[in-house]
């Protein structure tokens, strides 16, 4: 299930952003899925959610042939959905039921998510469950791969960036806004290690595809963001 924005009407498109962790996709998204009446999907969640899964199994060393295949065991019979319970109806991911939403956003989690994204079967799970969502189409979907690999066809591409440091500055003051406790280093450690093993891994590096259009938003708000889209909706599909 995913939560269907109905305020501007629904295109039948499919909008894919990529780009580096931490700079702002998911927010951007769902501005835009507003913006436009689109499904928004939070790909990198579900990869979130599969990590904690496996945190709470007690199932750490996935190399281990054993572990992997518990962990597709369970993900077999796993029920995610994204449900519209977040702040304005965002979509928040439950698991099994249970609301994992600011669970999965943990240091913890966030430490371990790329090597498990790095998995074959694990992308393949969660590629199945992304294909579902964007079999209807109208949808907006950020992550690493869906304008290279998820859907290649996508109508658009986005892939953002922006400095590392802007990225480490903006995560820790996030934490910091919501009463947690940061070390900035440790963030900044924690961003390039996860541009490494995004951009480094066999299965589905993270890159830019030939067609993607760069957004590098290092100096850029989140209202010139919302402009830069519009223009380019409009060349593309005119005003509405
Ligand atoms: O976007 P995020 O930081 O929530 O993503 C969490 C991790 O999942 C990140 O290390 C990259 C990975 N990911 C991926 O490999 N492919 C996607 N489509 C989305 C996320």
């Amino acid at each position: 299930m995913f939560v269907v924005c109905t305020k501007m009407g629904k295109r039948d498109i499919i909008i894919a952003i990529d780009g580096h962790s931490s700079t702002g996709k998911s927010t951007f998204a769902r501005a835009i899925s507003i913006r436009y009446g689109l499904t928004y999907v939070d790909t990198g969640a579900l990869y979130r959610g599969v990590t904690l899964l496996s945190q709470r199994e007690k199932l750490n060393d996935l190399k281990d042939n054993k572990n992997l295949t518990k962990l597709q065991e369970l993900l077999e019979k796993a029920v995610f959905e994204f449900l519209p319970t977040g702040p304005n109806g965002y979509g928040q991911l439950y698991l099994n039921g249970e609301n994992i939403e600011e669970e999965i956003r943990s240091i913890e989690v966030a430490q371990m998510v790329s090597k498990v994204a790095s998995i074959p079967i694990i992308r393949e799970f969660v590629d199945s469950l992304l294909k579902k969502y964007g079999a209807k189409r109208g949808v907006v979907m950020d992550g690493r791969d869906i304008g290279t690999v998820v859907f290649p066809n996508a109508n658009l591409k986005i892939f953002m960036t922006a400095k590392p440091e802007i990225r480490a500055q903006r995560r820790f003051n996030e934490i910091i806004a919501k009463g947690g406790n940061a070390n900035y280093q440790e963030i900044l450690k924690n961003v390039q290690e996860r541009d490494y093993l995004d951009e480094n891994r066999e299965s589905a590096p993270l890159k830019r595809a030939p067609d993607a259009i760069l957004l590098d938003n290092s100096y850029m708000t989140q209202k010139d963001q919302l402009r830069w889209i519009e223009k380019i909706v409009m060349e593309r599909w005119g005003s509405k």
